[in-house]
């Protein structure tokens, strides 16, 4: 059963909408840049975790606050399974679609609420949502609400920043984290702000162990979670109950 939002979580659903709609022609080319490209290694080992899943050509995945469609597009490459993806940004997933145009086998582009799917129980195969799920409402509502719409024994795939686990590679991190990524990010996107909201929000949202934590109290098993470079971000992979 669906939640409705309260007016607070409604209020900070609008404010990311919005956010997210004023940066997304920048939002690309400064991914790649201020991860210095190493948020497509991410992004594969998202993919390469999928595999077999992504090999069955009757599977049917889910890219969930796809955004530009980068994730998707790495899962879709190479994989018989049917890919899709959804987001609650137009403009972000408008680019999306652009980048796709013109493939032989599309991704399935919709428009639609993470913490409100346009999906029926127990559709997917798997579920893959990257950089999203701190930017939700409500984390464990969101969890619960991607829950509803996985198989029962289908895979989701988290994929967010993280708490970096070698300390003075931390602090170094965390300062351009804090203090460098929003110049460069303001002066690029012009929208300051959303560069600040990114380390501001990463550092409210739970480190790797915690999300483990919350993933299997939503109704997850097998749930693990491998630290990428240096725990900057962990892919969480679990299993519906
Ligand atoms: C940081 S971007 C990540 C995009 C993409 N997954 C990637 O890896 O580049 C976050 C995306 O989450 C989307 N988003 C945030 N809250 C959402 C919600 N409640 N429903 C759907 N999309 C949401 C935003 O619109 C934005 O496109």
């Amino acid at each position: 059963m669906q939640k409705e939002l309260t007016a607070k979580e409604a209020a900070h659903a609008k404010a990311v909408r919005e956010m997210f709609a004023g940066i997304a022609r920048r939002y690309d080319l400064l991914n790649h840049v201020l991860s210095l490209n190493i948020d497509r290694r991410w992004r594969r080992r998202v993919s390469g975790a999928l595999r077999e899943i992504l090999e069955d050509p009757t599977a049917r995945v889910l890219d969930v606050a796809c955004g530009t469609g980068d994730l998707s597009i790495e899962l879709q490459s190479g994989s018989k399974a049917q890919v899709y993806g959804t987001d609650f940004c137009r403009p972000m997933l408008m680019i999306a679609a652009e980048k796709s145009a013109g493939e032989t086998s599309p991704i399935h582009y919709l428009e639609g609420d993470a913490m409100r799917l346009p999906f029926a129980d127990s559709e997917f195969d798997a579920l893959t949502i990257a950089f999203g799920l701190r930017n939700l409402a409500n984390v464990t509502d969101g969890l619960t609400e991607l829950r509803r719409i996985l198989k029962p024994r289908g895979k989701l795939a988290v994929l967010e920043f993280s708490a970096p686990i070698v300390p003075g590679f931390g602090r170094l991190f965390n300062f351009y984290f804090a203090h460098v990524l929003p110049r460069i990010g303001g002066a690029v996107s012009g929208s300051r702000g959303a560069y600040e909201y990114l380390p501001d929000s990463v550092s409210k949202f739970p480190n790797q162990k915690k999300l483990a934590e919350m993933i299997e109290a939503t109704g997850f098993d097998n749930v693990s979670y491998q630290n990428l470079t240096g725990g900057i971000a962990a892919l969480h992979l679990a299993n519906k109950l």
